[in-house]
């Protein structure tokens, strides 16, 4: 056996400031099969995360609920817990960035990127809000694009025309908070000098350590000018205080990282096989990588490695990013009822149904990945029930039947072999992470054992005198075939594969175990493993997430995790990611100001995606007077082309045109929301296109 790889294995650490949800649950699923897949093979390899604490989003929301963040961490550290047990995470560590390790780790990290002159102190001006008395991060500072005109535009970028620009240029910029008009303030930061990484980083991100698509949009950046990175913050701030400064706290995305090793040193404290110097120091040979998710590749990738470096630590083997989710076909949305809370999906099915869907369709690489409802339920039915438990269910009683016991021989030893065999190409897949590759793999051997029993038909032969010897032979084949599908299916489904141990009366079911054959074994009753999914089951499911919804709007508990708080724009230009459901407050305007805008019914005659942009929808407009035009919107993530076509809109007319990177947008079509739910506002049906709206 070649050597026992020594392997350390961190899923992003989910913030501590709201529910674990179905998309947070694909990349923790997707690192636990690996897991799991690396220690079936015998691998010694260890899985940690933690909560990610600190920040002024837990900071306002325990101010909001009346708690100190200490009580506010600790509470959501035990659903998150809860939750990740439920879905059959076996995480050997789930700790807090709020610890003293990561206290104790960030501390040093810092203190050796100051040692090793990679600390710059600087004073910049920011936007404060006066009533909060709080210095006003870009996300929470909203205005009118200094560019297009665009109103309502966060700090750093317009959703609209794209642009970047600092906070303090936007046209009357507001508080998120409080509506407040900021004020600029000076203070002083300190600055990691990232730029003096960028041919370190040129090279590690093209060391076979990131997927290619990855690798090549980082080239972009570090092909261009690097800017250094902020990681500090003014009190009021929940986190670490830096030493020596203070008032002055490091940034959540410092700390957050460096909470992987935090998480790893508590549990090696408690381990005797772990030590954390073998895992961490520069010239370790134990390998070590980050699942994460394609929003926060820049502090994976870029400040990560540069930090570690830096600090005399050892860098990433990998790190692998994955796609968002979405819920039939669109974003998560609320009011469809397809957020969908981790608690809530497990009150209503079995947890090894998602990991499962998940699995066969999961690749290596960052695409989106669709999980349909129905297709759902119709894949499990089809493969896990119809399938793979089929086989068991089929041959169990007749071995039964003749004692309890396998056969003595082997009835194909040709497909025996040939199913032992398959396994080489189904851990290359998992070694990949080509999930669906291991299970379409696996799904062809379910398929042959259901041929292979189809045809021999033993509940006929039962039928004929004298059979009794080639019953048992074909059934006892039948539970070889079954029991490799099963072991195969392991990282996958491990409650299954315990289930399965105790039916074939095995100790393991590991890959290391393919080779072995149970003949003449003693195996045990067999008790259904999995039942059907019905369809009233996904009903409930999406009835009950909209009920999560409407009690979280009346406790003011914001029901959307995975808010981003990451300000970070390694390179000029570069966006930072978006956050979700900021609070906003209009001011004042002049009917005068309000009587200048021309708005008109528009019919939508042609809807198309447009290359190269995330969030655009090109839409034809039919303006009345037989004119069309030209609208660019940014509404793909809530609405499919198709869906537009036809629809009476309502198109603000006399919007000066504005050249964009696609072409010129000629006006602004309404829509209601922003962050998770968003409506394109209709006129009625019947207005004619043209027909003015006052
Ligand atoms: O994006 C997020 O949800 C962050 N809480 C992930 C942190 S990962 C790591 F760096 F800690
Ligand atoms: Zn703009």
């Amino acid at each position: 056996m070649p050597d026992r790889r020594k392997i350390l294995v961190t899923s992003a650490l989910p913030y501590a400031n709201g529910p674990i949800h179905l998309g947070h649950m694909l990349e923790h699923i997707q690192t636990d099969i690996w897991v799991r897949f690396q220690n079936s093979m015998g691998n010694m390899c260890t899985y940690v995360c933690a909560d990610d604490t600190h920040g002024t989003a837990v900071m306002l929301r325990a101010e909001k609920e009346g708690k100190t963040p200490e009580d506010l961490i600790k509470a959501v550290q035990a659903d998150h817990m809860r939750d990740f047990g439920g879905f059959l995470i076996d995480h050997h560590n789930y700790y807090s960035t709020h610890s003293d390790e990561n206290r104790y780790y960030a501390e040093l990290i810092y203190t050796r990127l100051k040692e090793n002159d990679m600390i710059n102190v600087r004073t910049i001006s920011q936007l404060y809000d006066p009533v909060k008395e709080i210095f006003l991060a870009d996300r929470f500072v909203k205005g009118t694009c200094p560019k297009c005109g665009s109103a309502d535009q966060y700090g750093d970028a317009c959703e609209v025309c794209s642009a970047t620009y600092e906070p303090n240029e936007l046209i009357n910029p507001k508080s998120a908070y409080t509506g407040a008009t900021p004020e600029v303030r000076e203070s002083e930061h300190f600055f990691f000098k990232l730029p003096e990484c960028q041919a370190m980083l040129k090279e590690w991100t093209r060391s076979g350590t990131l997927q290619d698509s990855v690798a090549n949009k980082l080239a972009e950046w570090l092909d261009a000018e690097l800017q250094e990175w902020d990681v500090s913050r003014d009190a009021p701030y929940f986190g670490f205080e830096i030493p020596g400064a203070p008032g002055k706290f490091f940034y959540v995305w410092l700390d957050a990282p460096i909470g992987y090793m935090a998480s790893f040193k508590n549990l090696c404290d408690r381990r005797d096989d772990l030590e954390f110097d073998d895992y961490w120091k520069p010239d370790s040979t134990a390998e070590l990588y980050h699942f994460i998710g394609k929003d926060i590749i820049n502090f994976h990738a870029l400040f990560w490695p540069a930090m570690l470096e830096n600090a005399g630590y050892r860098k990433p083997s990998g790190v692998f990013a994955h796609g968002y989710i979405t819920v039939n076909g669109e974003k998560m949305s609320k009011s469809r009822g397809t957020f969908i809370m981790a608690k809530t999906y497990l009150e209503h099915l079995n947890p090894e149904y998602l990991r499962y869907y998940y699995a066969a369709k999961l690749g290596s690489g960052v695409e989106d990945i669709d999980l349909s409802l129905t297709d759902f339920a119709q894949r499990v039915n089809s493969d896990l029930v119809g399938k793979v438990v089929n086989i068991a269910s089929r041959c169990a009683g007749f071995i039964k039947k003749a004692g309890g016991s396998l056969s003595d021989t082997v009835a194909e030893p040709q497909m025996l072999a040939d199913f032992q065999q398959a396994g080489t190409t189904i851990a290359q897949a998992y070694e990949r992470r080509e999930f669906s590759k291991a299970v379409r793999e696996i799904m062809n051997l379910a398929d042959r054992a259901n041929e292979y029993i189809q045809a021999k038909a033993p509940w006929s032969m039962a039928k004929e005198a004298g059979r009794e010897q080639e019953v048992h032979d074909v059934c006892s084949m039948g539970i070889h075939l079954f029991r490799l599908i099963t072991l195969y299916l392991g990282p996958v489904l491990p409650d299954m594969n315990e289930k399965v141990k105790a039916f074939l009366n095995v100790e393991s079911l590991n890959f290391t175990d393919r080779e072995t054959v149970l003949t003449g074994h003693a195996i045990n009753k067999f008790k259904p493993l999995l039942t059907r999914i019905e369809l009233t089951q996904i009903d409930a499911l999406i009835e009950a997430s909209k009920e999560d919804v409407a009690a979280d709007a009346k406790t003011g508990t914001p029901a959307a995790a995975g808010q981003n708080q990451a300000q970070a724009k390694p390179a000029k230009g570069q966006k930072a990611a978006k956050a979700d459901d900021t609070a906003e407050q209009g001011g004042e305007i002049e009917f005068n100001d309000f009587a200048k805008l021309d708005l008109r019914v528009a019919r939508v005659v042609e809807a198309d995606h447009v290359e190269g942009a995330d969030k655009l929808l090109r839409l034809q407009l039919d303006v009345g007077e037989d004119t069309t035009r030209q609208v660019f919107s940014g509404i793909k993530s809530h609405y499919q082309p198709e869906q537009l076509v036809g629809k009476n809109v309502v198109l603000v007319y006399n919007l000066k045109p504005r050249k964009m990177r696609f072409g010129m947008s000629e006006g602004m079509v309404l829509a209601a929301g922003g962050g998770n739910e968003l409506w394109v506002l209709e006129a009625h049906e019947d207005a004619a296109p043209g027909t003015r709206i006052s």
